[in-house]
């Protein structure tokens, strides 16, 4: 069958790389820095066939061009900040992961950009506030918190009209390329952090970037080469099997959060639920995380609703196979100052909630109690 007939789900399964003269069910492990001169490869800190096969299976998922496999998601944002040429014009999005907000402020520091922070949510009357002489536009959606939607489309229609020099580049971990593929909204840039849904499992690190322009990628992974900054093969390794089960596990994810997101909806003591807006179009599903605001007076005794709850777990990171609980405001955005949480509507009360395959009722068990000594 042709591989652009398959559906995401066999196109994971069935890409592998070729090995000569061996024939595994399963790519083993090439644990080796360097190859013989015969080889098709040159040296690891280049490319790796553990590294090449699961850069097609996330090629072949976001059906693009290229894609790169770097050692983290911070390591793709890294990477990709550098295509900003020194003293260009930068441009966020107001609502965006904690480390990546505190990585372009010491980026524009460093390389004396000019950074400009917007609320993309707000439509085209965010568009108008954007510098058309910028170089690149970096968002998240859903943006993280809140899980608001950026129109990637009609972003791209207005990048095309008035500031066509400017690269459109999407965060796009927490949609992931099985329901949100920003390349076909016209972005130039999506990237991963790995370390979520790839991996799965909480137990490996890793970041992809996916372009369609060959000029981008040759840059990237100069940049890749020359900082040493590729994806470990063991890591390569570990995220590849993992990806054998992506589908599975997005689907359950998503079975499991929309219960839950119903029954969170269900709660007095939650005065929000912020859930994502899965319009078919742009969004076509989605993966594991639910925001709640609970206000501030109960927020300041997140500890204890924390310590309470048996069957989250409070470590750093999420989207893997067990719930995670965390409050931003000490969490993913610690790193901000208390005027830029509040720009962003941080406060105590907004506590994120990652649900796992754990079944839905002892997930509803543990909440309630845990909301009863909340409120006690
Ligand atoms: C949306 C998003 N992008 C990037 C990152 C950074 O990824 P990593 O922790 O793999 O460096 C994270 C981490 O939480 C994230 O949530």
């Amino acid at each position: 069958m042709p591989e652009e007939e398959l559906s995401p789900t066999t196109r994971i399964l069935r890409t592998r790389c070729e090995i000569e003269g061996a024939d595994p069910v399963v790519t083993p492990l090439f644990q080796t820095s360097a190859f013989e001169a015969s080889s098709p490869h040159f040296y690891t800190r280049k490319e790796n066939p553990n590294g090449l096969e699961i850069e097609e299976v996330i090629a072949g998922l976001e059906r693009s061009t290229h894609c790169l496999s770097v050692t983290t998601g911070m390591t793709a944002l890294l990477v990709v900040l550098g295509l900003v040429p020194t003293g260009g014009t930068l441009v966020i999005n107001t609502l965006i992961y904690g480390c990546t907000y505190r990585l372009c402020f010491r980026e524009a520091k460093k390389r004396n950009l000019k950074l400009v922070v917007l609320d993309l949510s707000a439509g085209d009357e965010s568009l108008s506030k954007i510098p058309e002489d910028a170089h690149m536009i970096l968002f998240e959606t859903p943006t993280n918190p809140f899980l608001r939607t950026i129109n990637i489309s009609s972003l791209a229609r207005w990048r095309d009209k008035h500031a066509p020099g400017m690269l459109m580049v999407v965060d796009n971990t927490w949609a992931t390329p099985l329901f949100q593929r920003p390349l076909e909204c016209g972005a130039d840039i999506s990237l991963y952090s790995a370390t979520k849904f790839f991996g799965g499992h909480s137990d490996v690190m890793g970041g992809f970037i996916t372009t369609d322009r060959d000029d981008l990628h040759e840059e990237m992974s100069a940049e890749r080469f020359y900082g040493g900054m590729i994806l470990a093969p063991h890591s390569a390794w570990l995220i590849r099997r993992s990806m054998q089960t992506f589908s599975l596990r997005m689907r359950e994810h998503e079975r499991v959060t929309t219960e839950m997101h119903e029954f969170l909806e269900s709660l007095s003591c939650i005065q929000s639920v912020y859930a994502p807006e899965v319009d078919g179009t742009q969004l076509t599903g989605y993966g594991c995380i639910l925001f709640i605001e609970i206000g501030d007076e109960l927020g300041q005794r997140y500890q204890l609703f924390r310590d309470a709850l048996t069957l989250f777990s409070s470590g750093t990171g999420m989207a893997c196979v067990t719930s995670m609980v965390a409050q931003p405001c000490t969490g993913s955005h610690a790193s901000l100052t208390e005027d830029e949480k509040a720009a962003m509507g941080i406060g105590k009360g907004l506590i994120r909630l990652c649900f796992g395959f754990e079944d839905p009722n002892d997930l509803k068990r543990d909440l309630t109690n845990a909301f009863r000594v909340l409120q006690s």
